[in-house]
Parts: structure tokens; sequence; C-alpha cells
């Protein structure tokens, strides 16, 4: 097993190119069920995620070719029904193909997926929509096994305990695009990756309009055809390099970013005293004076996303003050605090609240976390922390930054990827997170 080794102390400067969404690209590939015509997807990151989406689709029997950030889908007449247990446990995104292979076929057989270190995570707003959309959904075996005699359009309100749902509303909005009649969505989510899928879907013949707003109107048609797509930028990813050039007080441009999709996380990064400004080439990141704490509560686009937490929270531990940091997406998601405190950092939690005293200086140390946006935590930690870090089970980065340590190394980092010797991980404490947790993260 791999980790990711950091010399710490390295001021970041020099220029990133973004990648495409992992968060975008994986609904669009499930979206891509809804033809048998083909259809290509550009700009696609390499990641452990689209590897297991693919996989996915393979197990229905779907082609699925790859070259270079170019992936293309044949679906044919594919027979299969079923997204079993083995991948669905590997990434929850995998429910995603729920919704697209009742509005094709009918029927479909889908594992259902567990929780995960971040929290919970209930999928009963993706069965509330495609239950009011007339399937029948029962659970069996582990397995959701849903049936329909033909979809029907429906009005449908999309809101949980806390708020609307991402892949709930992708799930619902690719079933209506072949259901009878008009479908609406109320308090439907609007992240970038949602408008994304929506105008995928529209270019393989959907009909679906206010796909940027919290009502989403889906005019069923009778089929889709194949579509070409070019990815958005990877909005997290990001994210997460503002927060590295701001860590280690560094100067960075970032390629292949859309402001405005990220602009919670400008913001907020703008009062720590970051400077952001967009240039001719790029987003110009630097710091060039003294930051401050901030408070952050975490809420649905477009307010600051919860996947950037964990990264803030490194931050915060760096600059003067205290911080609040509050979830109001994943009141769970806080796995990262005690391994940052390992590394130096003092922060409390009470409740989905953590209270952060900044201004530490952080000392490298072998650490882990069970999910990706917390290895980001770590890894930027890791960046301006003395002497040298290593973060532990790097799979759950591979699963959604694509080739961090070649751009971080490329913008001066000193990091690199070596084989783990269990020995150094393998704590008891480790062991009880696995135990209580699992040994897989779920995005
Ligand atoms: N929720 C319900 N019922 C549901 C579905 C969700 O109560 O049926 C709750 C969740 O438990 C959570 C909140 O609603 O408290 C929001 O969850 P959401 O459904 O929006 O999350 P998701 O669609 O499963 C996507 C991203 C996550 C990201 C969240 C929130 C993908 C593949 N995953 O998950 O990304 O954190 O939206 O923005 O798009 C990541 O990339 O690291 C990651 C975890």
């Amino acid at each position: 097993m791999d980790k990711l080794v950091i010399e710490g102390g390295r001021r970041l400067t020099g220029t990133v190119e973004i990648s495409g969404s992992k968060n975008s690209c994986l609904p669009i590939l499930a979206a891509s069920l809804l033809t048998s015509e083909r259809s290509v997807i550009k700009g696609v990151p390499r990641l452990a995620d689209i590897s297991t989406m693919s996989k996915i689709l393979r197990n229905l029997g779907v082609r699925v070719d790859q070259r270079d950030d170019t992936l293309s889908i044949l679906p044919g007449d594919y027979q299969g029904r079923t997204a079993p247990y083995e991948l669905v446990s590997a990434m929850r995104a995998s429910v995603c193909v729920l919704g697209p292979l009742l509005a094709r076929f009918g029927r479909a057989r889908v594992s259902f997926p567990g929780g995960c270190v971040i929290g919970p995570r209930p999928i009963d707003l993706h069965l509330k929509g495609l239950r009011a959309l007339g399937a029948e959904i029962k659970i069996e075996g582990g397995y959701l096994i849903a049936e329909t005699k033909g979809l029907k359009g429906c009005t449908v309100y999309l809101g949980g305990h806390f708020g609307s749902s991402v892949l709930a509303t992708a799930n619902i909005m690719m079933a209506a695009t072949l259901a009878k009649g008009k479908t609406i969505i109320e308090n439907a989510a609007c992240e970038p990756e949602l408008v994304d899928l929506a105008k995928f879907l529209n270019a393989m013949g959907a009909a679906i309009t206010g796909y940027n707003t919290h009502r989403i109107e889906i005019e069923g048609v009778e089929s889709l055809k194949g579509a070409e797509h070019n990815l958005i930028p990877d909005r997290i990813e990001a994210g997460t390099y503002i927060v590295a050039a701001a860590i280690t007080r560094g100067d960075i441009l970032l390629k292949n970013v859309i402001p405005e999709q990220i602009t919670a996380i400008i913001d907020k990064l703008s009062e720590v005293g970051v400077s952001i400004k967009q240039e001719k080439d790029g987003l110009r990141v630097k710091v060039d004076r003294k930051l401050s704490s901030v408070d952050v509560t975490t809420l649905p686009y477009p307010g600051f996303p919860t996947d950037m937490q964990a990264q803030m929270m490194a931050l915060m531990c760096t600059v003067g003050g205290i911080s609040v940091i509050t979830e109001k997406v994943y009141p769970e998601r806080f796995i990262h605090i005690s391994e940052l405190n390992r590394m130096g950092a003092d922060i409390i939690l009470e409740g989905a609240t953590a209270i952060i005293k900044g201004s530490k200086d952080l000392s490298g140390a072998p650490v882990m976390a069970s999910d990706l946006r917390a290895s980001a935590a770590l890894i930027l930690a890791g960046l301006v922390a003395q002497g040298r870090t290593e973060v532990n089970r790097v799979y759950h980065l591979d699963r959604g930054y694509e080739r961090l340590e070649d751009k971080l190394a490329g913008l001066g980092a000193k990091v690199w990827r070596e084989k783990s010797r269990r020995t150094t991980i393998d704590t008891t404490e480790y062991r009880e997170k696995e135990r209580v947790y699992g040994s897989s993260y779920q995005a």
C-alpha cells in the first residue's frame, strides 16, 4: 500500500493545471446508460473512482474505452441490470445507475450503498423521487430491486434533514428524462456538477430547464441519443490548490478554473487575507500579507462546500486567532481532527462545530485518514509542517486528485510516493477506526 511522504517548509510557486471534475464525470457516465448510442466525454481525470464507474458500466455489458483524457462509452443493447455489492461498496456514487437503468429498462438491481466515514449517508431522497415517478422499490439481500411499468412525470420535493441532495437530484433528473410527461424537482440541488449533467442530458436530446436553480423541470422524451461533452474543471481540486498556495504563503497560477463556480471559496480565502485575482492566463493566488482566522459554515451550493472543510481547517491551524468551522452538510465529517492534532494542531470538536486555535507550528508525523478530503487536509498540513510527514493509505487521494504529488512537486513541494510498511501505520487506534468505519471511503 502506497503512502505520500512530504518534507515540509517549502513555499509553493508556479503554475498548476486543474483536471476535469470527478463529481461531474461520475453521474455523466451513469447518464450515458440512457441510450444505446455512443457518448464521448472529454477532460476525464485519471482517478480510481472513474475506473470504478467504468467497471460498473462494463459489468452491465457496456463498452468503455479510454484514450488519454477521453472516454468513449458505447452501451449498445447491453443486457445487465445489476450493480453488484463489490463495486457499489467501493464507491457510493454507483447508486447513480439506478435512475438510468430504471428509465431505460423498467428494471434495476443495485446494491444498497452503506454508510461511510463522513457520516451515515442515507438514500431516502433517491428512493422518494424514484417512487414518485412510479417505481416500486424493495430491499432484498442488501440490494435495491426497482421495477416500473413506465415512469410518469410528477412534482417531487427533494429536501432532507440537511437540505438538497446532489446525487438524488441527479438520479431523479436522469430517470425523468424518459418518463411520460413533465417532472418538477422542488428543492433540487444546483451544484455546478448538476448543471454539467443537465447540459450533457440536453445534448443527448433531453428537455431540462431551470437546472441552475432549486426548481428543475424535465419534459420527458421518447428516447435519447449519444452526445459529446467536455467536463467542467474540478472546483474542489481548484480550491485545494488555492489552500496549498495560502498555507505555504506561496504564489501560484491556477489554469482551467471557472471562478464563478468557486465564489464561496474565493470569498472566504479573501477574508483570510489571501490575494486571488483573475489574470489573462488563469487565477493568481498569492499571499503578501499576514493571514487571519475566519469562521466557516459548510452549506449546499452556492455556500462553502463541505468538500473543502478539511482543507480549510488545515489552513486555519496556521493563522493567528480562533476559527470556528461548522459542518451543516455532513455533521460527522471530522475524522481529520485527531490526525491534525497529532501534527501539533489545537482543535476541539463540539457537536458539528470545530474550534481551532491557530498559529500553531505543525510538526511532521506519520498520519492517516479514511477519506479523500481529510487526506488532502493532511497533505496540506504536511506542506508547512516541520520535518517529514507520511500520509498513509494514499488510495483515498487517488480516488479524487489526479497526479497530486506530480502537481505539488511541479510547484516546488518536496513530496514523493513510497511503499508503506504496515508497521509504521498499523496502530491500535487505526485498527479501531477501520473496524468502526470500514476501510473504504465512499464519495
Ligand atoms: N442525504 C439524505 N438523504 C438522501 C441523500 C442525502 O438525507 O437520500 C443527506 C446526506 O446524508 C448529507 C446531505 O443530504 O447530509 C447532502 O448529501 P448529498 O446527497 O448531496 O451528497 P452526495 O450526492 O451523496 C455529493 C458528492 C460528495 C459531496 C456531496 C455534498 C459526488 C460523487 N459526491 O455526494 O463528494 O460531499 O455531494 O456536496 O458527487 C467528495 O468528492 O469528496 C464527496 C464526498
